[in-house]
Formats: structure tokens, sequence, C-alpha cells
């Protein structure tokens, strides 16, 4: 939550205060659009415009009478669902928000921030939209601030980020959702009368089901590069909500914020409850667009060290599980080296010495070496990676601990549990109360510990395995419906601290999986692991999921050996995002270890392109048995190209990919690479082809074999 805000914003002397105020419209705008909203003569603020940016802002008689409230109360004239739900300390259960200022500034040539301050008649309640344009990235961020000064605490039932309104003929909702192994399943389907929900009540592992991303599609179905839609957001990692109305006149309210589920807050006067930000983008030329947009808005703004490298990484938790020894982990230290990756990355079974962890029934929680597995420490390890020049990371999951460990025997009030009920496990595990100081304490030590420990570590995976069941903190006592909102606060709270004195340790965000991936979580990490599934076939579709909301150098794709496909095919599935392996190295035979080698090298050499680069889809999975995408770099003088063929049915032809985003008016030198030693390729040598030709007449790019791939290099001559 954004508190530094609190101070500034609640000092009346910066905002501008104005009379005659049903002529005021405030525009909020990035370079290609425009949100704009109006003072109503009943002093209310409407939305009254969004969409692409207009050419000049319209006079405010343009706008006659102006329906659509932008940031719609209860308990008064409002029949529908409401952005904001407050009863005040005298039980009144009603909320009116008029006009009260705003104020606009520029924080540098990109971002404009706004501020809209609104006031309820006759209760000492304020509420303060803001909303941060972001204007070469067309991306917007809005969330809400709620404060008051009565007497005693008032109960605040509902909090959006941001309310929404649209006008369209029809609306489609694209989602994703999913479970364990199968996240970021896309479904679209058009919105009906009434009210559509996507959510999470899961407390942690928030987006396991659910991830919160969605697009809404005006008018009709959006294509990759046709139709108007927008993108949308929420950076929270717990209980979050979008919520799509569609009225008696057709009109669309989408409201998103965090969920109220079970979370009515209590006030206290003076302070602020402050939303996570809602991030949006419109595009009227389809996903593509939009996608492009949050990729260059999260590498400049969204994630932590968006505009770094990332490092390549050999993962042991599939090759070893629990089962490993020091011997089996310097053997793995020297395959990161053969294999020319960056770091080698310590996964679960580690630590823990009265109930040793070797297996995830036991000694959560435990942060100490296992003296049977590592009895020279984790120490050792690192000087042994520093010795081959490899970098080492680890793995932990703080925020959890299984009830066979000593920490829960020394500390059993500091999981969330009912008091009256028994004890429900998911993974064995239950989660730790975040909210206790004390508990955030200890999570923040551990991270700190280890890196006052291990100066030489450099890199950590942060897991999170269960969601909330039985949620209830000894520590809030009767507060208990602030629980799941709380918990985000306490995680946020020690990731800041850690992030104030570690500014740029890399961190994958995990969570069994992609269970919590979103841009609340992605300020204090690096990356995210996509999901548990690394079957190449079933990744390819995760990946494209994720591909609409999230920046390539975020995404860990690790070649494995779930599926039976070939070392290259996994590996091509791997690198169009931030590339890592996970796979016995010691087995692959001399073409495949010759091949894993060169496409390490090739990953390094184009990884800029596929960090930073355009991302153009081109082919979908969803549409055809085979996938293919490109990065272009932001100069245009460099592309990559992946092509995958899943399945092949008898007599399915497979058309040119006609490739997007390139210079029409350049010469372009064509080049397969990632080969296996000894196959045919598509594109053996250089052959050359101009912008025009790729994008008009296209490439044949995909082999008619089912589980192969292609990845293509295009470079401007
Ligand atoms: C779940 C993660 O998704 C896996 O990658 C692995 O780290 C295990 N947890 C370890 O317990």
């Amino acid at each position: 939550m954004k508190k530094i805000y609190t101070a500034i914003l609640l000092s009346a002397a910066l905002f501008t205060f104005v009379s005659g105020q049903s002529d005021i419209l405030i525009p909020v705008s990035t370079h290609n659009t425009d949100l704009i909203f109006k003072v109503g003569n009943d002093h209310r603020l409407y939305q009254v415009y969004y969409g692409p940016k207009l050419l000049q802002t319209p006079d405010s008689k343009r706008f006659p009478r102006p329906v659509h409230l932008a940031y719609v109360t209860s308990g008064t004239d409002n029949l529908f669902e409401p952005a904001v739900r407050i009863t005040h300390n005298d039980g009144n259960p009603s909320l009116e928000l008029n006009y009260v200022s705003h104020q606009t500034e520029k924080t540098d040539e990109n971002v404009t921030n706004t501020h809209i301050r609104l006031k309820d008649p006759q209760h000492p309640v304020e509420v303060i939209l803001h909303f941060k344009a972001f204007a070469r990235e067309n991306v917007m961020e809005q969330w809400v601030e709620i404060v008051h000064q009565e007497k005693k605490p008032v109960t605040v039932y509902n909090y959006a980020s941001s309310l929404l309104h649209f006008d369209a003929p029809k609306y489609w909702l694209t989602q994703f959702h999913g479970d364990w192994a199968e996240e970021m399943k896309m479904q679209e389907n058009e919105l009906t009368s009434g009210i559509k929900i996507l959510d999470s009540k899961l407390g942690a592992r928030a987006h396991m089901y659910q991830t919160p991303v969605f697009f809404l599609s005006l008018n009709e179905k959006s294509g990759e590069n046709s139709g108007e839609l927008i993108a949308g957001t929420l950076g929270w990692s717990g209980n979050f909500r979008f919520l799509f109305e569609v009225d008696e006149k057709n009109s669309l309210r989408v409201i998103s914020g965090i969920n109220p589920f079970a979370s009515e807050y209590l006030l206290q006067p003076g302070k602020s409850f402050v939303t996570p930000p809602f991030i949006f983008t419109y595009s009227a030329q389809g996903k593509g667009y939009a996608s492009r947009n949050l990729h260059r808005w999260a590498m400049n703004y969204g994630i932590m060290d968006g505009k770094e490298s990332r490092l390549t990484l050999l993962n042991n938790w599939e090759t070893t599980y629990f089962d490993f020894n020091e011997e089996k982990l310097t053997a793995l230290l020297d395959d990161t080296k053969k294999m020319g990756l960056d770091l080698f990355l310590l996964d679960d079974g580690w630590f823990a010495n009265k109930y040793p962890r070797n297996n995830d029934r036991a000694g959560l929680g435990d942060w100490q070496e296992n003296k049977t597995k590592l009895p020279n420490g984790v120490g050792f390890l690192v000087k042994e990676a520093e010795k081959r020049a490899v970098k080492f990371g680890i793995w932990i999951e703080p925020e959890m601990v299984n009830p066979k460990s000593e920490l829960y025997e020394t500390h059993p009030d500091w999981v969330l549990k009912l008091p009256n009920r028994p004890e429900h496990y998911f993974r064995n595990q239950l989660v730790l109360d975040l909210i206790n100081p004390e508990v955030q304490d200890f999570v923040y030590n551990l991270v700190d510990g280890m890196l006052t420990r291990f100066p030489g570590l450099a890199f950590f995976k942060w897991d999170c395995n269960r969601m909330m069941t039985n949620t209830y903190s000894v520590y809030l006592k009767d507060r208990q419906s602030h629980v799941y909102v709380d918990y985000v606060n306490g995680l946020y709270r020690v990731l800041d601290r850690l992030r104030q004195k570690y500014p740029h340790v890399p961190m994958m965000l995990c969570s069994g999986g992609g269970g919590r991936v979103d841009y609340g979580a992605m300020r204090y990490f690096t990356e995210f692991w996509a999901s548990d599934d690394t079957d190449p076939v079933e990744r390819i579709y995760i990946q494209w999921g994720y591909s609409y909301f999230f920046p390539a150098l975020s995404v860990c794709n690790h070649v494995t050996s779930w599926g039976k496909q070939s070392v290259k095919f996994r590996t091509d599935v791997a690198m169009m995002g931030k590339m890592g392996f996970d796979i016995q190295v010691n087995e692959f035979n001399e073409k495949e270890l010759a091949f894993c080698q060169e496409a390490v090298k090739n990953y390094k050499r184009l990884s800029e392109v596929i960090w930073r680069g355009d991302l153009y889809r081109l082919v979908s999975p969803y549409e055809e048995n085979r996938a293919v995408l490109m990065y272009v770099s932001p100069g245009k003088d460099k592309a990559l190209l992946f092509s995958y063929t899943m399945n092949i049915r008898y007599g399915e032809n497979f058309n040119n990919a006609r490739l997007q985003g390139l210079d029409a008016t350049r010469t372009y030198a064509v080049q397969e690479i990632n080969q296996f030693p000894g196959t045919m390729s598509l594109y053996p040598t250089k052959r050359l082809y101009t912008g025009d030709y790729l994008m008009n007449v296209g490439l044949n790019v995909t082999s008619f074999q089912p589980l192969t791939s292609s990845v293509i290099e295009i470079t401007a001559e």
C-alpha cells in the first residue's frame, strides 16, 4: 500500500480548490489514451470518457448529462454494485461523495499523477482517487485512499481500487484460470446482463485457481491485432476481485480491487486505507498491442530490476527432490559450469535437523542446514560454486511451517488456525501469521541472516505452497476480518525491509508453481516460476497465457524431463522466456549435451531480444496445432522467432507465418539456430528477404512432425 502518499495528499494546501465546479473536466492521459472525468451540477464526479486519445480535450459542455459516477457509493440512490461501502460510527450506512479538488503533477516527462479529492457532505469521510499515467507505455494505474475524521472508527465493507464504465453493444471477457500444473488456461465469453466475478478467496497462494488478469473486449471479440479492449490486472498478492456488471441499459461497470469477501475493515480516525493499484491499458489494435504496452510498463516500472539482465540456472528440484548430499550437489555445480549456466539453485530439502526435511511432511520452518546432507553447511557450497565461477542460489518457503518442526513447537501461536477446530493441512503445512510483527521479524531475519552469513549467496527462490483455510490470527484478536488484507501488508512490509537492505538480489517468486503472480509482488521479485508443469506441450499454453500480461524476462521456464519430447523441443520451449534447466545433465548423450551448450550460448547471445524485444504472437496454440511467436528488438534490427508443432492431423496444413514488427524497407538475413546435431534445417544458412516479404508473404517456419520446433534468427543487414 502506498502509504507515502497519505501525508502529501491529506494536506489540503496542495490541492486546487475550485469554484464553478460543474465546468471542471479532469483528463488522465497517456500518448494514446484519455480517461476523462467531469464534475456534475450535483457536485458529484463522473467518468465521461475512456478510449483513444482525443485530438483536443473537449469543452465540458460536450458532456451535458453525465451518468456514470466515477466512484459509486452505497446507501443512498445507487441501485447497483458499489465501489465503496461504509458504515459510520453512529451506524449510518450511507456515503455520498462530492468533488472537492484535484491536483495534477508530472513526476517526469513520462509519468503524470492525478489526485481527485472527494468528500461526503454529511460525514467527515474523504476518498481520494489516485491515477498514475505512463505516457509512453499507455498504461494507467488507479488506486484509492479512504480516510475519515469521525470520532470513532468506521467500518469499510467495500473499497475498490478502480471503477471503469463502458458503453458498447457487446462485451467479451477473457479470463485465465487453472490449478496446480495447469495454470493460465484462457477462456473467453460474452458478458450477459447481471454480474460476473473473477476472484480469489485463497488468502495465500491466492492465484492458484485464477490469475488476477483479464481482457475486456468491446463490441466484438478482439484478435491479436484487431479489436478494442482493455487489459487489466491488480497489483495485489492476496484475495482479489474483478466484478463486471451489465445493467438494464447494457452499460458495464468494471469494479477491481481487493476482494471484500470476509474483509470489512475497521478504519481508525485519521488513518488511511490505501488500496493496491489496478493497472490497465487500452488498445484499439487487439491483444498484442495491449501486451506490448504492459511488457514495457513492467520492465520500466512494474518488476524489480526490470531493466537488468537475468541469470540462467540449473535447479535440482526435479533431479534430486529431497534426496541429495554434498557430493551430489558439487557434481551439479560441475554440471552448471559444463552447461555454461550462470547459477546453481539448491531447492527444497537442505534444512532442519530435529525433524529433517527429507520429504514435505517435516522440517519446514527450521532453517538450519541439515547436518547429514550438508555437514559443511551452505557456506561450503557457496565457496564450491565460486571455485567454478558459478553463482549459488537457494530455495526458501519462509511464510510456512510444518507442524512437525521445532518452529511450531516453540511458537504454536505463530500460525493461522481456528482455536476451536482441528488443524487443516495442505501439503502437510500451515501458514505463519505474517500479521504478527514477531513473525515478520522472523522471516526478515531468515533472509537477512542468510545473506549476512553467506555474502556470496546470489539468488532466492521464495516459495509459498498453500492457501489459507481455517483462517484465524491469534494476534489480530477481535479484528479477524482484517486477516486477508493485513497478511499481504505484513508480507509487503517484510519484502520492503529486505529490498531496502538488499535492493538487487534476484528473487524468483514461486507459489507451488504459478500460484502468486501479480504486479504487487513483482515490485520485489525479478522473476516468477510459471508452473510446476514443465511438460513442454502443456508449457506452451501456460507460457502463452502469461505472455499476455508479463514480459518474457520474468517468466521462468526450465528444461526438465517431464514429457517424452526431445531435449531440443524442451529447450526451445524454455527459451521463449527466462531459461533454466532442471534435468540430469550427466544423463545427456554427447549430442544432447552439445546441443544444450550451444542453446545456452545462443540464449545468452540473444537474450536481450527475448527479454526486451516486442512480442508478436503470430499463430496461437488455441487456434492451430502449433504455436508461433517472435520477439523484435526495439531498433527492428534483430528478431527471434519460435515455432512449435504440438501435433499434426491428417491433411492439416500449416501456412506460412507472416512475421510482424519488422521494418518493411530493410533486408533481413534469416537463419535457423538451435539445430540438433545431425538434423536437417529449414534455413541452414543465411537467406536474405526484405521485411516487406517476411511480413506479407511470410516464411515456412513450422515442421510437420509432431513435437518439433524451430528457432529462427532474423538479422537486419
Ligand atoms: C513447489 C515449487 O513450485 C517447486 O518448484 C519446488 O520448489 C517445490 N515447491 C519444493 O518443495
